[in-house]
């Protein structure tokens, strides 16, 4: 198996903890991994595992900038910018939609590192694609060796660095005595879950793994997730097909609610009862929504009272100071 050399740039490993006043209140056993807590407010989340990878593939063909896309409150686009101020390559963001009158929340962070960005106006997120390639045609013609992070950082290269925190998890769960029945995770571009479910099969996990998407229709997600672990065989030079699940890949979509970033009652509580049990935050686009189903799961009987539940807590808090309190809490 070929190696690939990620760089080192997040903090490892994270927290797995129990979170004791919510297993009560829920009747189930449930578990934090903190991934929320991968690196300072810059960087923390889950992007960065993906990045260790994507960057140095970067660095390795001597790119002088980076160019990534996503929403205005992208956590992604705001981890590469600030990965790449580090690394002492120019980022450019790619971002959807208008420029914000005022800067909140991850773009203002990205603004104080003084950002490039191109704002373009898409139907559907997977034309940032088609806009990334467009800026990179137009600074390779002004000599620059750009190189574009894909579409959410998920591709054969990001998922390895979820294949690596389930090998991480697993060590902590041998360490604790646990073993899970349900791990749930909030799935976008599907990168993470693709990494998350990978990683299972090599680690002979039997858990449910569920991704709540925040936008995608479940069969969308789907299809990137296959699309990541297929890429990631190539890289790792193993037989193409040879990493085979023990059932497909199960994606909810019903929690999204109005659509993408916009917070549903049932996500404003998640939140809330998260903030008042245990003083961790989640945010209104990715956690909150998979807390939200989990709660939910939980309602319906789908997680059964005594089970063994895991939340990945993949970040995304900054995008909270976004919203107003008196109006939204
Ligand atoms: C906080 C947070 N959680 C989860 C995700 C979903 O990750 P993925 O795109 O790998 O599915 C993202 C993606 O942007 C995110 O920012």
């Amino acid at each position: 198996m070929k190696q690939y050399k990620p760089l080192e740039l997040a903090q490892k490993p994270t927290p797995l903890h129990r979170l004791n006043r919510m297993s009560e209140l829920l009747d189930i056993d449930l578990w934090i991994k903190r991934d929320d807590l991968t690196g300072d407010i810059l960087t923390c989340g889950n992007k960065i595992r993906k990045l260790e990878y994507i960057m140095a593939d970067a660095v390795d063909k001597k790119a002088d900038t980076v160019i990534v896309a996503g929403g205005i409150q992208s956590n992604l686009a705001k981890t590469t910018a600030a990965l790449a101020v580090r690394l002492g390559i120019s980022p450019v963001m790619v971002l959807a939609g208008e420029k914000p009158y005022i800067a909140k929340g991850n773009f203002f962070l990205a603004s104080l590192l003084g950002v490039e960005t191109r704002f373009v106006e898409i139907s559907h997120p997977s034309e940032l694609a088609t806009a990334m390639k467009d800026v990179s045609k137009e600074l390779e013609n002004e000599g620059a060796r750009p190189y574009i992070v894909g579409f959410g950082a998920s591709n054969g290269l990001g998922t390895m660095g979820y294949v690596e925190a389930y090998k991480e998890l697993t060590v902590q769960m041998r360490k604790e005595g646990v073993e899970f029945d349900h791990q749930f995770l909030a799935a976008g571009s599907g990168g993470t879950l693709a990494g998350i479910m990978a990683g299972s099969i090599f680690e002979n996990s039997n858990s449910l793994i569920t991704g709540i998407s925040p936008w995608l229709s479940s069969s969308e997600v789907k299809e990137s997730v296959w699309k990541c672990i297929r890429e990631m065989e190539g890289f790792l030079d193993i037989k193409p097909g040879s990493i085979k699940l023990k059932k497909d890949v199960e994606v909810d979509d019903s929690y999204i609610g109005s659509g993408y970033g916009i917070p549903t009652r049932e996500c404003i509580n998640a939140i809330r009862k998260l903030a008042r049990e245990e003083a961790i935050l989640i945010d209104h686009t990715y956690t909150g929504k998979a807390m939200a189903a989990l709660l939910d799961y939980v309602e319906k009987g789908r997680v059964k009272p005594g089970e063994k539940v895991l939340f990945w807590h993949t970040g995304g808090a900054p995008a909270l100071f976004t919203l107003e309190a008196e109006k939204e809490f």
